[in-house]
């Protein structure tokens, strides 16, 4: 058996009182409903520091047994940008010219998506997020990943977030299938591209769909 981890205190107990506790639920919630997924970006720089902060706090996310199977590829050259908007474009034109089921493209029509995708040169920065299916166990095998898209699924939530508190728009990008990223970003075969993350200002003109999120009363049940 393994010798259990040495401990130390929990880091953050805060003691609030239910009115705290009710008062910052609610100055979250107010915070993040104003997300929008958007796909007009500005070409206003955004500084390194402020992607780097957003990538350690999305590093802190739970994961399964702590493996930590991700890994975030931050593309701020514009010429790397170029190479993946051209790769993306490419699988996308198959996506929509055919590829994609009839039931997928009415799905997306509302939302006027196509295969041109501007905004992967236009916005500052690129993030493509990986996820570690097995780990090299140092022996020429494989050592196990576990929970590794849930894991990731929790790390990318925390980084749009992140990224959303800063002031920053973001696009969850999923160009179908994304396996282009392993080679123009160079990560190894025991990475699968997860979603490719556009980070930046959204344009002066941008506009987002006018749709709606569900009730409480829909996405919860109490006992
Ligand atoms: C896993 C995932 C993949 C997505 N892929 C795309 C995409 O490829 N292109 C796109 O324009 N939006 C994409 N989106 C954004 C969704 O369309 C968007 O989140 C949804 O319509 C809700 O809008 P909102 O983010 O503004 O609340 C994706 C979102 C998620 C979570």
């Amino acid at each position: 058996m393994p010798h259990p981890l040495p401990t130390v205190p929990v880091p953050h107990r805060p003691d609030r009182s239910p009115a705290e506790l009710r008062a910052r639920a609610r100055e979250f919630y107010d915070e993040v409903k104003l997300r929008r997924t958007v796909r007009d970006f500005s070409s206003r720089p955004v500084p390194r520091e402020v992607l780097e902060d957003c990538i350690r706090a999305a590093g802190t996310a739970p994961n399964g047994a702590n493996c930590q199977p991700w890994h975030f590829a931050v593309v701020g050259d514009p010429e790397v940008k170029r190479r993946i908007r051209e790769a993306a474009e490419a699988e996308e034109r198959e996506f929509y010219g055919g590829r994609a089921p009839e039931e997928w493209l009415d799905a997306l029509a509302p939302l006027g998506t196509d295969a041109h995708k501007p905004f992967l040169e236009t916005a500052p920065w690129l993030v493509a997020i990986f996820a570690e299916s097995w780990r090299p166990d140092g022996e020429g095998g494989r050592a196990k990943n576990y929970y590794v898209t849930e894991s990731v699924g929790i790390a990318t939530g925390i980084l749009v977030t992140a990224l959303h508190h800063a002031g920053l728009a973001t696009l969850t990008h999923t160009p179908s299938p994304m396996k282009f990223l392993n080679a123009i970003l160079r990560r190894p075969d025991n990475e699968r591209p997860f979603l490719l993350l556009v980070v930046g200002f959204p344009a002066d003109d941008a506009e987002v769909p006018d749709i709606g999120k569900k009730p409480l009363s829909e996405i919860a049940t109490f006992f």
